[in-house]
C-alpha cells in the first residue's frame, strides 16, 4: 500500500484530488494535513465518510514537529505539497503569509521529508520515495502574444504569490541537485470546477451573477488564461507521481487559451440557459481598476508531459465549464457558507475601493 502525506487538501485542488484518488486506487492511504485558513473548508471532505483510506489532521506544514511526527508514524513513499496561499490579489494586500506558507513550509517539508528519506551518513535514499511540489505556470511570469510556457523558460514572476512559488520551486530544485532527492514539480495553468474558493475568477462570478450583482473585470478584460478542468489536473498529478522521471518539471495545461471577458460572458450564458433569468445577463459586466503588476497572457505547452507521461486532458472547455456551472448551482448552500463574515470584509477590501472605468476612457488607470 502507497502511503501519500498530501497537504492543503481542503482546499479547492486538494479536495478534488483526494476524491480522484480515493475513486481510481484501492490500496492508498492519503493522511490529509491542512491547516484550514479561510480556503481550507472540512465541508468539502464530508463526501468521504468514514473510508479509513483518508486522515484529516489539522495542522500548519510549517510546524517542524507535527511534520516529523507524521513522518514517524505513517513512514511516507509520497509527499504531495498543495499546501499554499494561492490568491494573486491577497498576495498583493498581504505578502509575508505568501513567503511563510509557500517558503518556509515548503523547505519545511523538503527538509523532513529527508530526515526520514535519506541516511545522512551514507547519503543513500530509500526505494520509491518522492516528493512532488504542486507548482503554477505564473513562476515563468506572462507572456506576449505569441509563444508559450515550456519547462525551460526562464522563471520571472512578478506577484508575490508567484514569486513566492518560484522560490518554493527553486529550494526543491535545490534538495534534488544538492542531496539526490526524489522530487518533480508540476506546473499548471489556471483550474476550474467545484470546491474553488468565490475570491477566484470562475466561482466568483457565478456567485454575484446569481445574485444579480456586478460581474467585476480588471481592466479591458483582455488578458488570457489557460484554463484547465480540475480532473485532468488531480490526473496528471497522480501520472507523474508514479511515473516522472525524478528531478523534473512538467507543465500541465490543454491549449485552452481564453480572455477573462470570453470567459465572464460565457459564464453568463451558461447561467442563462440553465436558469432562464433574464436578471442575469451583460450588463452585469463593470471593468474595474486593473491588478497591478496584471500578467497579460499565460500559455502551457504541454508537450513534455504528453510525449513522456501519456497524459492528455480529457475534459473541453465547453464541457467542463457546464458541469462547473450545475455544481456550484447544486451547491447554493456551500457558497453561501463560505460567501458570509471574513468573506464579505475581503470582498469589500478588494473590490470596494477599485475604480471603475469605461470604455471611452480605454479601461486604463
Ligand atoms: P486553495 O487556496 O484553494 O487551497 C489551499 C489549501 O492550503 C487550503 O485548504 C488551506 O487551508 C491550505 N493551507 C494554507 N496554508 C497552509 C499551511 N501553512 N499549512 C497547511 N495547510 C495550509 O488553493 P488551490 O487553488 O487548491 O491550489 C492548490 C495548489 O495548487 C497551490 O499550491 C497552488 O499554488 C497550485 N496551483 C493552483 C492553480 C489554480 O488554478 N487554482 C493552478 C496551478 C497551481
Ligand atoms: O495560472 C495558475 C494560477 O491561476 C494559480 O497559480 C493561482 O493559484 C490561481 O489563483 C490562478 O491565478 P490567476 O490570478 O490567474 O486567477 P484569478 O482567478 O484570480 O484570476 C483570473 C484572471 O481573471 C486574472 O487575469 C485576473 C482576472 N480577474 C480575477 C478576479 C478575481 C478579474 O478580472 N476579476 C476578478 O474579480
Amino acid at each position: 500500500m502507497k502511503k501519500y502525506l498530501v497537504t492543503g487538501c481542503a482546499g479547492f485542488i486538494g479536495t478534488n484530488f483526494v476524491y480522484y484518488m480515493l475513486k481510481k486506487h484501492r490500496d492508498i492511504l492519503l493522511v490529509n494535513l491542512d491547516k484550514l485558513t479561510y480556503a481550507g473548508n472540512p465541508a468539502n471532505l464530508e463526501g468521504i465518510g468514514n473510508d479509513a483510506r483518508h486522515i484529516f489532521v489539522k495542522g500548519d506544514i510549517c510546524d517542524p514537529e507535527l511534520v516529523s511526527s507524521l513522518f514517524g508514524k505513517y513512514d511516507f513513499d509520497y509527499v504531495i505539497n498543495f499546501a499554499a496561499e494561492s490568491h494573486v490579489d491577497r498576495s498583493i494586500s498581504d505578502p509575508g503569509v505568501f513567503v511563510r506558507t509557500n517558503v518556509n513550509g515548503t523547505f519545511n517539508l523538503l527538509s523532513k521529508a529527508k530526515d526520514a528519506w535519506c541516511d545522512a551518513e551514507k547519503n543513500v535514499w530509500r526505494e520509491g520515495k518522492k516528493f512532488l511540489q504542486v507548482s503554477t505556470d505564473e513562476v515563468y511570469g506572462a507572456l506576449g502574444k505569441d509563444g508559450f510556457f515550456t519547462e525551460t523558460t526562464p522563471l520571472d514572476p512578478h506577484s508575490p504569490y508567484s514569486s513566492s512559488k518560484a522560490s518554493a520551486d527553486l529550494f526543491v530544485k535545490a534538495f534534488h541537485d544538492t542531496y539526490g532527492m526524489p522530487v518533480n514539480v508540476t506546473r499548471c495553468s489556471n483550474n476550474y470546477g467545484p470546491y474553488q474558493f468565490p475570491e477566484k475568477l470562475i466561482p466568483l462570478m457565478i456567485n454575484n451573477a446569481r445574485l444579480h450583482r456586478p460581474l467585476p473585470v480588471y481592466g479591458d478584460g483582455m488578458q488570457v488564461r489557460d484554463w484547465l478542468y480540475v480532473d485532468d489536473h488531480c490526473r496528471a498529478i497522480d501520472t507523474v507521481c508514479s511515473q516522472g522521471k525524478p528531478g523534473e518539471v512538467y507543465n500541465v495545461g490543454g491549449h485552452n487559451e481564453r480572455t477573462n471577458l470570453f470567459i465572464v460572458k460565457t459564464v453568463i450564458d451558461v447561467m442563462r440557459e440553465k436558469l432562464g433569468d433574464g436578471g442575469i445577463s451583460e450588463n452585469l459586466i463593470t471593468h474595474v481598476a486593473d491588478r497591478p503588476g496584471h500578467d497579460r497572457r499565460y500559455g502551457i505547452d504541454p508537450t513534455k508531459i504528453g510525449r513522456e507521461l501519456g497524459w492528455y486532458p480529457e475534459t473541453s472547455f465547453e464541457d467542463g465549464i457546464v458541469r462547473t456551472v450545475d455544481w456550484y448551482l447544486d451547491n447554493t448552500g456551500w457558497m453561501e457558507s463560505v460567501t458570509s463574515g471574513a468573506y464579505l470584509r475581503y470582498y469589500e477590501e478588494n473590490y470596494g475601493s477599485r475604480r471603475k472605468l469605461t470604455a471611452d476612457k480605454g479601461f486604463s488607470e
